[in-house]
């Protein structure tokens, strides 16, 4: 039974505030949603789309650690980092929030409160890994071992990255401190686990039964098989001094569990939006006709689908996620993407490198989004596909269309009179792609939709290359006119449907058109531009990237390699 939707919520996973983004990040999370978002407000939805830093749990204190710094400075340092880098990709955040602001330890403490008030935690002490020389807990991260599922040897004590795994420390084969390098002892001390097991019956229903067919196959995939193992109560405070500390009396010197909080930090940032819009935030997380989509990498399915929802039923009140379309992983060159060894493609850099060419990474990145199985990026792959796709292909068809309208009228868009067979047939098939890419957009198929927007261009050039206006010109000006008028309706169509995926070029290419402000519903017409209406002259939407360039970035990545040895 398909719902009545009035409004999305849709959440990209809050980066942790250690390091900066990279194409992995992008082409996983921040693209997909971004597109999807900005194709819903094109359909006038009303849409709430929120992100921010992740600036709790251990990859931070490591960091701050590592750098001999205090954490908050280490957050502080990444949050305006990442935030811009991600503007400058024009990644359209309603709100970009951070999990250190207050209204988020309110609202985290409040929902922890919320649970322990109604029993709703189990109390337990346990044995837990302890580094005597550092005289600290092993929480998460602080602990490594080798991996009881798939022998990953780089293990964390509450997940493996290489499985996707989710882990208890004690899980672990060969446990290490990631502090000290010793094998750690087991210490007592009492936390509150979130009864997961009791969870297990609703979650096969809602998901096994209920999702089979809507949600992605890897998702599901993975749910399935940790549905399938049971589940067991799971920790949600730590022994840390950085955090958001337990609101239970005698719990000092504890906080919350970081997968707890960070979720939760939707929800806050949501607050955030509507306190700064003067809107309600409760409808987005609480109305059963608000479709709730939660991005995020497949390293953090477990965490979406099992633990969060399971808090969310915990606390009652709240809506589910209609789906958590997570892509698999994006490799670099033939190896993973690594933040410590410094194998990627930063965000900032890319932004420094090309600044002109935002497009061209959005562009790249979802035409080979890691959908459905890991991808690899190569510098000579996005470059081939900039170059004949983008500038060869969509940059082409648009130059010709602009130059030729300005060379025989001005720049002003020709009449239009009786149009022949091939007009009758482009047109049709031109009404075709806004369905196409919807369609596309809905069952999360990004590459699917974006490949659309090329082949609309390929269309325009096609229909130009056989009609040739150039060669009638001359002897027949009725025809020559028609021709160019329904070639700048295919332009004007491409200025709407690229803009989920190539936010600026369409902005460039609707003002050379003198478009105003169309939402998806104009897309499809063969009236968009009247004739008479001015045409600006023709700027490059997209340039060539030199060989050159792609050398430098190769041998950026040859130094990584070089350091690492
Ligand atoms: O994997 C990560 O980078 C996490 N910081 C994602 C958190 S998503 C959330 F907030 F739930
Ligand atoms: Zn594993």
């Amino acid at each position: 039974m398909t719902k009545e939707v009035k409004r999305y919520t849709i959440t990209a996973a809050l980066p942790y505030t250690n390091g900066p983004v990279h194409i992995g990040h992008l082409a996983g999370v921040y693209i997909p949603s971004d597109i999807y978002a900005r194709f819903l407000r094109s359909n006038k939805k009303d849409v709430v789309f929120v992100c921010g830093s992740d600036e709790h749990g251990v990859p931070i204190t490591i960091s701050a650690k590592k750098e001999g710094v205090a954490p908050q400075q280490v957050v502080d340092k990444y949050h305006k980092v990442i935030g811009d880098a991600f503007k400058g990709l024009g990644i359209s955040f309603d709100i970009y929030h951070r999990t250190s602001d207050k209204l988020h330890h309110e609202t985290a403490s409040s929902f922890f409160d919320h649970l322990h008030k109604n029993n709703l935690f189990v109390e337990k002490v346990t044995e837990q890994y302890f580094d005597e020389k550092e005289n600290q807990f092993l929480a998460d991260r602080y602990i490594t071992g080798t991996c009881p599922y798939c022998k990953s040897e780089e293990a964390y004590g509450d997940q493996c990255e290489a499985c996707g795994a989710s882990l208890s420390a004690t899980d672990l084969i060969e446990p290490k401190s990631a502090l000290s390098g010793n094998k750690p002892l087991m210490k007592e001390t009492k936390h509150w686990f979130l009864p997961l097991n009791t969870y297990e019956a609703w979650l096969k229903e809602w998901i096994l039964e209920g999702h089979k067919s809507d949600w992605k196959s890897n998702v599901y995939g993975q749910c399935k098989s940790w549905l399938d193992q049971g589940l067991q109560p799971r920790a949600v405070t730590r022994d840390l001094d950085w955090g958001i500390p337990v609101p239970v009396k005698g719990a000092e010197g504890k906080v919350l569990y970081v997968w707890f909080d960070a979720p939760i930090g939707y929800i806050s940032a949501t607050k955030q939006w509507a306190k700064d819009n003067g809107k309600d935030w409760a409808p987005y997380w609480k109305s059963e006709d608000t479709k709730l989509v939660h991005f995020i990498g497949k390293d953090n399915i477990v965490f979406h689908c099992v633990i969060f929802p399971s808090m969310l039923k915990a606390h009652g009140g709240y809506i589910l996620p209609d789906n958590v379309p997570a892509n698999e992983f994006l490799n670099l060159e033939g190896a993973k993407i690594s933040t410590s060894r410094n194998w990627a493609v930063w965000l900032h850099e890319y932004l420094e490198d090309f600044s002109d060419m935002q497009d061209a990474m959005r562009y790249v990145l979802c035409a080979t989004a890691p959908e459905s199985k890991d991808n690899d990026f190569t510098w000579k792959d996005f470059q081939t596909r900039n170059n004949s796709e983008l500038v060869g292909i969509y940059g082409n068809f648009i130059n010709r269309v602009l130059v030729l309208t300005h060379k025989y009228y001005g720049g002003l868009t020709p009449e239009r009179s009786v149009l022949s067979d091939d007009d009758r047939s482009v047109i049709s098939e031109l009404k075709l792609f806004p369905d196409k890419i919807a369609k596309a957009i809905h069952a999360y198929r990004f590459r699917e939709a974006v490949m659309e927007v090329i082949n609309l261009a390929r269309l325009g050039n096609k229909y130009l290359a056989e009609e040739e206006p150039w060669k009638l010109v001359k002897t027949d000006e009725a025809r020559t006119k028609t021709i160019m008028n329904v070639a700048l309706q295919v332009a004007a169509n491409l200025s709407i449907i690229s803009e989920p995926f190539m936010p600026f070029s369409a902005r460039k290419l609707g003002a050379m058109l003198g478009l105003g402000q169309l939402t998806w519903k104009d897309a499809g017409s063969d009236a968009l531009l009247i004739q008479g209406s001015q045409i600006e002259k023709a700027e490059l939407l997209f340039r060539k990237i030199e060989d050159t360039e792609i050398e430098n970035q190769l041998k950026k990545l040859e130094a990584s390699k070089l350091n690492n040895q």
